[in-house]
């Protein structure tokens, strides 16, 4: 079966990693990929976020199965518009995608189905949100409704925090029409956890809990970024707690969503926030994880197109999924700047020998490859590094040790990814 995976990240080239290992694949295509998809896969020049451009090449090279890694396109509508040209896909439709797609539709939702989250509200004009920022005081969330590249979340921990967080998006539309509504939400002290299910839009597979690091320094100190380095399993997340998530959590809202006549098909992620040792939801996501997806994947035994196959398609009623006994701690190597503007076209070295390295992969992100046949660096997050190990420990120094043999010129990256697992192994 020839498939193509849509998008160019670390997730992306975990998921090519992962796809190509099943015999049910014979041909890979990455549209647009990096220099690491292209090592296993045809990288295609399309841009993810051209639709056509994507429904054209599927069609015109007979491409059995379209698997979308961002959520941008499945917003867009893109499994949609794959379906219409008889191509199968990977992934919930437009209007599934609405449970990432907007946050004042999720809140009501999540509330409507008895999913624990936190107390909100929404708010369509800049007066009446600031009334109530007056009113509730600070620390206070403040959320732009739509798709906002991971920018739209302000953890405001003063009043005057909170009200520059909505002239921005009211007055100075820096979000544009991702900011009509905002989303008022009471602050959640805990630690985070990312819980991932494939679902057929019946039933679900849960995958191993994973946790990411959003802030860019050691000690989740300084600015969100897509994320600094991830591992799973995450232990915070236990036997009973997992059983919790599953029932309550995702359940419910894949059985709400069927209700609601927007079935779900294809990996739904939800963000959530443990307090007191209850799960609440802070967000769900259509789509996988970046950079979970890099800790999770490589301890998937089973063969992840048949599932994924079987969620567009068929049923995974029947099928349990099989997972390594082992951990894997992912850390991202970052370009000098990031998550501001940041540098690009840096050569990197040492990829060879760390990459030699037992139970160790180099997922690659903003990556691309020279003319002269150099890997350089191309994006904000370059390079994903894994190390794998039966014991925790393990498995973040090998990662680490891996990281010592790649250079590239202001690299900079946490020394502290896993740390948070220590408490409760
Ligand atoms: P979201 O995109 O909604 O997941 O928000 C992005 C980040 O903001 C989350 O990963 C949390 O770190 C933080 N956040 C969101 N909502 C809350 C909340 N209610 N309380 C505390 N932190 C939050
Ligand atoms: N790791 C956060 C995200 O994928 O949204």
């Amino acid at each position: 079966m020839r498939v193509a995976i849509v998008g160019s990240g670390g997730r992306e080239h975990a998921l090519c990693f992962k796809i190509k290992q099943s015999p049910l694949c014979s041909e890979l295509y990455c549209i647009p990929g990096n220099a690491g998809t292209e090592e296993i896969a045809k990288n295609i020049a399309i841009s993810g976020e051209d639709i056509e451009g994507v429904v054209n090449f599927a069609k015109q090279n007979g491409i059995d199965f379209v698997v979308v890694g961002p959520e941008n396109p499945l917003a867009k509508g893109i499994v949609d518009e794959l379906r219409k040209v008889g191509t199968n896909a990977f992934g919930p439709t437009k209007e599934a995608a609405i449970i990432e797609a907007s946050k004042s539709f999720t809140k009501s939702f999540l509330k409507k189905y008895k999913i624990p989250t936190a107390d909100y509200e929404t708010f369509d004009n800049f007066d009446k949100a600031k009334e109530y920022v007056l009113k509730r005081g600070a620390p206070i969330v403040v959320k732009a409704d739509g798709l906002a590249a991971g920018k739209g979340v302000t953890v405001a921990k003063s009043v005057d925090e909170a009200l520059e967080a909505l002239k921005e998006i009211f007055i100075d539309r820096r979000f544009g029409s991702a900011g009509d509504r905002v989303v008022l939400e009471e602050f959640l002290e805990g630690e985070e956890a990312s819980f991932l299910v494939f679902s057929d839009g019946d039933n679900i597979l849960p995958m191993i809990a994973a946790q990411d690091h959003k802030p860019i320094y050691d000690g989740d100190k300084g600015p969100n970024t897509g994320g600094m380095g991830a591992y799973a399993p995450a232990p915070i997340v236990d036997k009973d707690m997992r059983e919790f998530i599953t029932e309550n959590i995702m359940k419910r809202a894949i059985d709400g969503l069927k209700k609601e006549g927007k079935p779900y098909k294809g990996v739904l992620y939800a963000g959530l926030m443990i307090k007191d040792g209850k799960p609440y939801v802070l967000e769900f996501n259509c789509r996988f994880g970046d950079p979970e997806t890099q800790a999770i994947l490589p301890l998937l035994e089973s063969d992840i197109l048949d599932v994924m196959l079987e969620c567009s398609t068929g049923s995974i009623k029947n099928i349990t999924l099989k997972w390594r006994e082992a951990f894997a701690v992912c850390v991202v190597l970052a370009s000098g700047g990031y998550p501001k503007a940041y540098e690009k076209g840096k050569i990197i070295n040492g990829l060879d020998r760390a990459e030699q390295l037992e139970d160790v992969i180099v997922f690659h992100a903003g990556t691309k490859r020279d003319n002269n046949g150099n890997i350089i660096t191309n994006g904000g997050r370059v390079l994903n590094v894994v190390g794998i190990d039966r014991e925790f420990k393990k498995a973040q120094e090998k990662a680490y040790s891996a990281i010592k043999l790649i250079n590239f010129e202001n690299m900079h990256y946490r020394k502290d990814i896993g740390n948070k697992a220590y408490k409760y192994l």
